[in-house]
Parts: structure tokens; C-alpha cells; sequence
């Protein structure tokens, strides 16, 4: 895969460097820019001091990161170049989760520590879901951010940042009331073998818990032929893998007159010369059609796995989550999957704490567990967010409950997914590798289930190679195997 396979990962691991050359890791998408840490860490630090410079950091969700991707090749292509610590930076950049609380209390104390900051001239920005949520009030906070802006203004970040240069002290994109995506002529990638492609932004859905319609704004998708023009130039410039992202990828509705389902679209990239894994997430049960899991069963390209968020095994708990389907709903669609001539692989999000969750119902949340026997499962403890329905719910859960259940859960899940993976023990399957591995002399890649691997080779291996590889040993959460020659 062009540049990318030229890297040998075995003499970078060898040589005690990071796993990945971030020279290598774009591929042609940052040729064509002033690029990226490797080389900033090497430069002249008094270039450093120049005024197109920015710091970037990422809170988050793969959307954010994604979003990050685009943020980083928008700036590159306007002449600036990403340095290593904000201190270099001219503009300082934090691209914000609000999700949960806790997430939110990270990024206030990171931009508690850009105190020490004001009066420097740089220009602090708070993007992404927490900006949009505390809006201009951030500026009262802490009065060193001269930028906020939400996801669903990245489009006006030119005028933005004129503005900024231009002198202006506090600017803000805050307005949610859009149709349009944010795109970009440049996006500077970050994953090596991964190419992420948004094909649809924001939030339709109304979950009581959920702060993401209202900091993402509405459902916006991308016209099928830009999505596909994108994966052509992923595939151009070395990229076998590609992953759509949408906070309810398959809720997908193409806005141009050819009207692609989601099922099509996937078919469509997977067709794209060159592209040998195309991945989606996250997956809302609503609009979980048939035709997804035919298109996975008829084109060996898209991945054999599913991540189907749940929330909760109680159907009393989903409708007053408003998550739109119930228990049986939810397993039906799970059967569906499990029809499916190739082995599918099905991971999910639970939260546990609910207001007004029982003990019934969170027991209906572990035996749905055992029904569908998961793959892998993000939990979390609910955690009450600012303008969201679920605030005005009665029966909150005490912390202490919340934890206890969050640890039941996470101990049931680990037996399930250390049995699943036992089974795989003796299987061979085609692992695209994407680093070195944290074990001593091995390498670590991903199957089509998207299940780690880490793994030995008597031969070198090659980044983004697809490699056969025979699971020797299973753990909850990796598998380890050999490669076969
Ligand atoms: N509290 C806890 N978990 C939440 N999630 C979203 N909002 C909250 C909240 N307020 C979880 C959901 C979602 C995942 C991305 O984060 O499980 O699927
Ligand atoms: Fe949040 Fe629900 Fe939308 Fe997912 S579907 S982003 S949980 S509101």
C-alpha cells in the first residue's frame, strides 16, 4: 500500500522508536502539506515561535478524533503546521467531550492549566461538544479562550480564524441550525491503516440521556458521491480499510437523487478499487435494516461485526431512555445477525443507573447479556448531563448502587468475552497489522471482527499488511497467535 508498506516494523521496534513513523502515516493525504509531530519535534525551536502554529488536542469519541483529523488539514492547508505542546503553539486548540460529567471536568481542568497563558497573545479554542454546550459562557469561565465553536460550525472555521488574525478577541461558531457537513479539501490522518469517512453528522434521536442532539445538532448526511469520492482518494493514497462514521451511521438518508440506502453505500465502498475492509459505526437498532446484514453476507469487504448499542435489557428502562425499541425489538434484530451465514461479531454500549433502574431491570440487563453473549461492551454508569430529559427524572440511583451494578456487569461480560474468545483457539484468520505490540517482539493488527491480535512472525512483517494468523492463546480482551506461513 504505497508509502505505507515500505515501513518495516520490526526494524522500528528495533530501533525503540514509535510504532508508527508519522511520516508514513498518512500517506499522500499529508504529502501535499507542511506536515506533522515527527518532524515538528525535530525543528528549530525558534521557527516554533512562528505565528502559524497550532497545538491540537483531542477529547473523546472516534468522531472527535475524526473531527480532529479534518480540524489538523484544514489548518495545514491554510499554511499552518501542528507543533507538539501548546507552548509552541500560536493557536491552541481542545477538541472537547462533554458525554458524560466526568469527561466534562477533564477538559475544564485542562483549560484551567491555559491560565497560566493569558496575556501571551496565543489564542486558546474550545471545540466540539463541551463548547457547544457552555456556548460564550466559556469566555466568562476562563477569560484566556478567545475561540468556541461546535462541530456543527467547523464549516464557518475559515471566517473564524480570519477573524482571530484579523484581531478580534473573542469569536464563537455556535449556531446547531444547519443542513450542512463539515468538509474538507485536506484531512490529515492519524491512523495508519484506518481511513475514517463521516458520511453522516449529529443527532436525530431523542435518548433522555444524551447530550449529543443538542451539541451536534441535527442529522446531516454526506450525498453518496462525495463518500464515495472520498473513499477513492483514501484507497489512492494507500488505505485498504476504511470506517464510516456517524453518532447513527445506518440512520443514513442520501440527500442527492440517486438516494443510496446505507446498505448500497457500503456495497459502493467496498467496490472501490483497492478497498479491501470497510468498517461503520455506531449502528442505531431503529434503523437496523435486513438489507445491512445481507450486504455484509453477499461482500467479503465489509467487516464481519456490529456495534448495536443496547443501553438496557429492560424495556421499561428503554422507553424511558426513549431508545425507541424494546427487549424483544432488540433481540429480534440480534437473531437477524446470528442468521447470518458469515459469524458476525456484536459489541454494544449498556449503561447502568438509569434513573428508576431497579434491581429487576438490572437484571434484565445481565440475562440479556447472557442471551446475545456479546463480543465486547462499552458500560458506563449514568451520569446526569446538562439539558437533557433524564435531569427531570424521578428515582435517581445512589452512586454507590451504580458502581456495584457497573462492576457485576463488567465481571459477567469479561467471563462472556473469555469464552468467546477460548473458542477461537486453533482458527486462523487474516489480521491487518497495524503496529508493534506491547508484547516483547510481536506485532498487533485487528481480524475482520475487529478483535485484536497480537502476534508472532519468523519473518518481518510489513504495516498494513494482511497477514495469516493461528490463535494460539485467548484472553478477555486480545487474542494471541502465530503467523502462518
Ligand atoms: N451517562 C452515561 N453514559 C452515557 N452515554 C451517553 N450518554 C450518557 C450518560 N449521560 C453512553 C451511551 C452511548 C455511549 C457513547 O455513551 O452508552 O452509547
Ligand atoms: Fe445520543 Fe441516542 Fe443519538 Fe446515540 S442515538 S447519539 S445515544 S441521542
Amino acid at each position: 500500500m504505497g508509502t505505507l508498506i515500505d515501513v518495516r516494523l520490526e526494524a522500528l521496534a528495533g530501533r525503540g522508536a514509535p510504532a508508527f513513523s508519522p511520516e508514513l502515516i498518512a500517506g499522500a493525504a499529508i504529502a501535499a502539506c507542511d506536515t506533522p509531530t515527527q518532524s515538528c519535534r525535530t525543528r528549530d525551536p525558534a521557527a516554533a515561535l512562528d505565528a502559524r502554529t497550532f497545538y491540537l488536542e483531542t477529547f473523546g469519541c472516534q468522531m472527535n478524533a475524526h473531527d480532529s483529523e479534518k480540524v489538523a488539514g484544514f489548518l495545514l492547508g491554510r499554511g499552518y503546521r501542528q507543533v507538539e505542546t501548546p507552548g509552541e503553539a500560536q493557536l491552541v486548540l481542545y477538541n472537547t467531550c462533554s458525554i458524560r460529567e466526568k469527561a466534562a471536568q477533564k477538559v475544564f481542568a485542562r483549560l484551567g492549566d491555559m491560565k497560566i497563558m493569558q496575556g501571551t497573545g496565543k489564542w486558546i479554542g474550545v471545540l466540539g461538544c463541551l463548547a457547544q454546550q457552555e456556548g460564550e459562557e466559556i469566555f466568562e469561565r476562563a477569560p484566556w479562550v478567545s475561540l468556541v465553536c461546535g462541530s456543527a460550525s467547523y464549516r464557518n472555521l475559515p471566517g473564524l480564524l480570519a477573524d482571530l488574525e484579523g484581531g478580534n478577541q473573542r469569536v464563537a461558531g455556535l449556531d446547531t441550525d444547519t443542513d450542512e457537513t463539515f468538509e474538507t479539501e485536506l484531512t490529515r490522518r492519524d491512523n495508519p491503516v484506518r481511513g475514517y469517512v463521516t458520511i453522516i453528522e449529529g443527532c436525530d434521536k431523542s435518548c433522555a440521556y444524551c447530550v449529543v442532539p443538542s451539541t451536534r445538532g441535527p442529522e446531516r448526511s454526506r450525498p453518496s458521491a462525495s463518500v464515495i469520492e472520498e473513499v477513492r482518494q483514501l484507497a489512492d493514497s494507500g488505505f485498504t480499510e476504511i470506517q464510516f462514521l456517524g453518532q447513527t451511521v445506518n440512520s443514513y438518508r442520501d440527500p442527492s437523487s440517486r438516494r443510496m440506502s446505507f446498505a448500497e453505500l457500503l456495497a459502493a465502498a467496498a467496490g472501490v478499487a483497492g478497498i479491501r475492509r470497510v468498517r461503520f459505526t455506531t449502528s442505531h437498532p431503529r434503523d437496523f435494516g435486513r438489507d445491512i446484514v445481507e450486504a455484509i453476507d453477499a461482500t467479503p469487504q465489509l467487516c464481519e461485526h456490529v456495534h448495536l448499542p443496547v443501553q438496557s435489557g429492560s424495556t421499561r428502562v428503554l422507553r424511558a431512555m426513549r431508545r425507541t425499541y424494546t427487549r424483544e425489538e432488540y433481540l429480534e434484530i440480534v437473531a437477524m445477525l446470528k442468521s447470518a451465514r458469515r459469524a458476525i461479531s456484536l459489541t454494544t454500549d449498556i449503561i447502568v443507573g438509569f434513573p428508576g433502574e431497579t434491581d429487576a431491570d438490572f437484571e434484565e440487563t445481565l440475562s440479556l447479556m447472557d442471551v446475545v453473549q456479546y463480543d465486547g461492551a462499552f458500560t458506563f454508569a449514568f451520569s446526569p448531563r446538562p439539558s437533557t430529559d433524564a435531569l427531570r427524572l424521578p428515582g435517581a440511583v445512589p452512586e454507590e448502587e451504580k458502581t456495584a451494578r457497573l462492576a457485576i456487569l463488567m465481571q459477567r461480560q469479561r467471563e462472556i468475552q473469555q469464552a468467546r474468545n477460548a473458542a477461537l483457539v486453533g482458527e486462523t484468520f487474516e489480521v491487518l497489522t497495524d503496529g508493534a505490540s506491547r508484547r516483547e517482539g510481536q506485532w498487533a493488527g485487528r481480524t475482520s471482527s475487529n478483535r485484536v491480535v497480537n502476534f508472532a512472525s519468523a519473518g518481518p512483517v510489513l504495516l498494513g499488511e494482511y497477514v495469516p494468523v493461528r490463535i494460539t492463546k485467548a484472553g478477555p480482551n486480545s487474542l494471541v497467535g502465530e503467523r502462518v506461513i
